[in-house]
């Protein structure tokens, strides 16, 4: 059966690349998780793709010649779509177009509330929080060269409860949100990515 090629990329714990991981044969009906790219060494998600037996590539982001050796990495795994999944890098407009297949990210919030340069991780929840917002939630979007701007695919709302701290908020809204969005919206993009390549058999 034709499946996608999807490769994650991420810069931390790894979280939202394990509910990919584990949507495969579930959500995840039409991709396959082929590689994984960390950008930098030591993070929990290299341990978790090693788990799972998936080709993991550790690239470090602030090196000379990074999105060279991602697109390089991504060719040479035949990569049909890449998911940010917890990655902190901001992808120039030349990487996006250069690579020329769906990108898609999760940001912990309802865009466009609290996002764009500077909001990521907790900074997003402090700043709802600071705000006084009584629901935020996430997103997937297309990436594009504006910080979290490309088209929304999907979204989730998430309560905020009184004596939230950011750390419990966070874990809500990867528990109630990012969790099970992000494998809703990697099989919509690796779905349509099947239809196309039907198509041209
Ligand atoms: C999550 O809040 C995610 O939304 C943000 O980074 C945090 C950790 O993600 N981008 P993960 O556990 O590394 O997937």
């Amino acid at each position: 059966m034709l499946t996608a090629r999807i490769a994650v990329l991420a810069s931390g714990g790894g979280t939202n690349l394990q509910a990919l991981l584990d949507a495969q044969g579930g959500v995840l009906q039409s991709g396959a998780i082929s590689l994984v790219v960390a950008d930098k060494p030591g993070i929990g998600a290299i341990g978790r793709a090693q788990a799972a037996g998936v080709g993991c590539a550790v690239i470090p982001r602030r090196e000379p010649g990074f999105e060279e050796t991602v697109l390089q990495a991504l060719a040479e795994h035949r990569i049909d779509m890449a998911v940010l999944a917890g990655f902190l890098g901001i992808l120039t407009a030349d990487f996006i177009r250069r690579f020329g297949k769906p990108v898609i990210n999760i940001h912990p919030s309802l865009i466009p509330a609290f996002c764009g340069k500077g909001f990521y991780g907790l900074k997003v929840h402090q700043a709802a929080l600071d705000y006084g917002v009584k629901v935020t939630g996430a997103t997937v979007h297309y990436v594009n060269e504006v910080p979290d701007g490309g088209e929304i695919l999907l979204q989730r709302a998430v309560d905020i409860l009184p004596g939230d701290t950011p750390e419990a908020l966070q874990r809500r809204v990867m528990e109630q949100a990012e969790w099970i969005l992000l494998p809703q919206a990697a099989e919509l993009v690796a779905a349509q990515i099947v239809r196309e390549k039907e198509n041209t058999l």
